[in-house]
């Protein structure tokens, strides 16, 4: 058997078997000095057809497509959502600056409130890009369709600014079902570039702007909902309050040790 050694695969063999020649270091690098390649008998004659130019290279798919394409194949390979379905992987991993870029100017504005827009109506999700003018906050909701009764999932990557989540338990949610008690609320910041998740096991929220500057964030509902059941935020006064009552009038019959 010959051998090939690594040199020969290395040198240059002529188009049509000729025979090879290394090229001098300074031919290399010499435009005067290139020496055309022999030319074949059944080379390019004058009416052949020409190479064609090759095609100019399609621009990089936007940040947007990556996303959609990497949340279809998401839903397709699971629908059973929960904070660590595919789909968070693939929100976690887009650029939030160039997503914010592509999609500032689908966002409506309005004063003191947020604003909704759906992007993309996908097989058991939906994707909406919300704009939150300073200081404005969302109710607080469940993620259950309320017509429907079916459950839903909320990813929401913060694409510019900060939101504050404030997330309510059970314990949260007073006999009438309907509202809830504000001090039970558990809040967090989450930041530009950050992914947060939530579904009704997990509790209700509600989102909020607390800054002065706008911000811009991305949800994707699985499989989203016509209408989220709503409650209300009660404040009620500390149990047990630190600090005298103030003009609280004082019982005659009654009992305790203020
Ligand atoms: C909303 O959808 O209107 C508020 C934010 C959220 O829960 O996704």
């Amino acid at each position: 058997m010959l051998r090939t050694s690594s040199c020969d695969r290395l040198r240059l063999t002529p188009p049509c078997g000729g025979t090879a020649t290394t090229p001098r270091r300074s031919e290399s690098f010499t435009l005067s000095t290139f020496r055309a390649p022999p030319k074949c008998p059944g080379g390019i004659k004058k009416n052949d057809e020409l190479p064609r130019p090759l095609a100019s290279p399609s621009p990089p798919p936007s940040e947007l497509d990556l996303l959609f394409r990497g949340l279809r194949a998401a839903f397709f390979r699971s629908d059973h959502v929960s904070a660590d379905h595919p789909a968070a992987g693939v929100l976690a991993a887009r650029d939030s600056v160039r997503l914010r870029d592509e999609l500032i100017a689908a966002g409506q504005w309005k004063a003191r409130e947020y604003t909704r827009t759906k992007l993309l109506d996908g097989d058991g999700f939906m994707v909406m890009l919300l704009c939150w003018a300073p200081e404005c906050a969302s109710p607080v909701h469940a993620h259950s369709c309320a017509e429907s009764g079916i459950a839903s999932n909320c990813f929401l990557m913060v694409l510019e600014g900060s939101l504050a989540e404030t997330v309510y338990g059970e314990e949260a949610i007073l006999p009438d079902g309907q509202s809830v008690d504000a001090r039970f609320g558990r809040t967090r910041i989450v930041s530009a570039g950050a992914v947060a998740y939530i579904n009704d096991s997990m509790g209700i929220h509600k989102v909020a702007n607390p800054t002065n500057a706008r911000a811009v964030s991305l949800h994707v509902y699985a499989p989203g909902w016509k209408r989220a059941p709503l409650f209300e935020e009660m404040r009620f006064e500390e149990k047990f309050p630190e600090v005298d009552a103030g003009g609280a009038e004082l019982e005659i019959d009654s009992w305790g040790d203020f």
